[in-house]
């Protein structure tokens, strides 16, 4: 008899202290720990980055920095380049672009202020490399979504290329 009572309140005991132990872990009531980690400054998900410090270089390389105007093409336009690129084209490009290039892909009609661009005219045609590639990076705004996101610094490049072998098709 002794022992089972002694039972009963060694798990009364255990009941208790895990019954605060959950309390507390489920928050059911809050506790403000003091976690290192939360006091520094830090940027929440969907928060804007922090802006990019003077004279400072992104890891790829100068890809675009504003004061130094239009990058030169580094990336040759060999096969490899011009599939990737036809391939990341047809990602991100075509719904508004068209499958050749024209301005007249699948979500065109619906832009009624700024249709897509004919990126094989003329006008296009005698842009430089950088320059394709910066609209690409920071889209027109307002008109075009910046790409910058969606494809990396070669990816661009490869797309760039493509661009110029559709061009070349016309
Ligand atoms: C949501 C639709 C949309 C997508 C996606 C899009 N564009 Fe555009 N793009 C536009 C519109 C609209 C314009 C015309 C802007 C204007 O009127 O100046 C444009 C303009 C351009 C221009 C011409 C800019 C200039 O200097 O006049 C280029 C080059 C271009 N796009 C390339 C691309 C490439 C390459 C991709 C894919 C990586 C792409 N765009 C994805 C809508 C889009």
């Amino acid at each position: 008899m002794r022992l089972f009572k002694q039972l009963v309140v060694v798990f009364a005991g255990l009941g208790l202290l895990v019954t605060v132990l959950v309390i507390f872990s489920y928050d059911i009531i809050k506790l403000d720990w003091v976690s290192f980690m939360e006091i520094q400054e830090s940027y929440r998900p969907m928060e804007h980055p922090l802006a990019v410090p003077a004279q400072s270089i992104p890891i790829e390389g100068p890809a675009y920095i504003s004061s130094l105007g239009s990058p030169l093409n580094p990336v040759e336009a060999d096969q490899t380049s011009i599939t990737r690129g036809a391939e990341l084209f047809n990602i991100n490009c075509k719904m508004c672009h068209g499958e050749q290039g024209k301005g007249n892909g699948s979500i065109a009609p619906f832009l009624v202020d700024f249709k897509p661009a004919d990126l094989t005219s003329d006008v296009i045609k005698t842009k430089s490399d950088g320059s394709l590639f910066l609209t690409i990076s920071n889209g027109v705004d307002g008109r075009m979504p910046a790409l910058n996101e969606n494809l990396t610094v070669r990816e661009r490049w490869d797309v760039v290329n493509y661009i110029r072998i559709l061009q070349a098709a016309q």
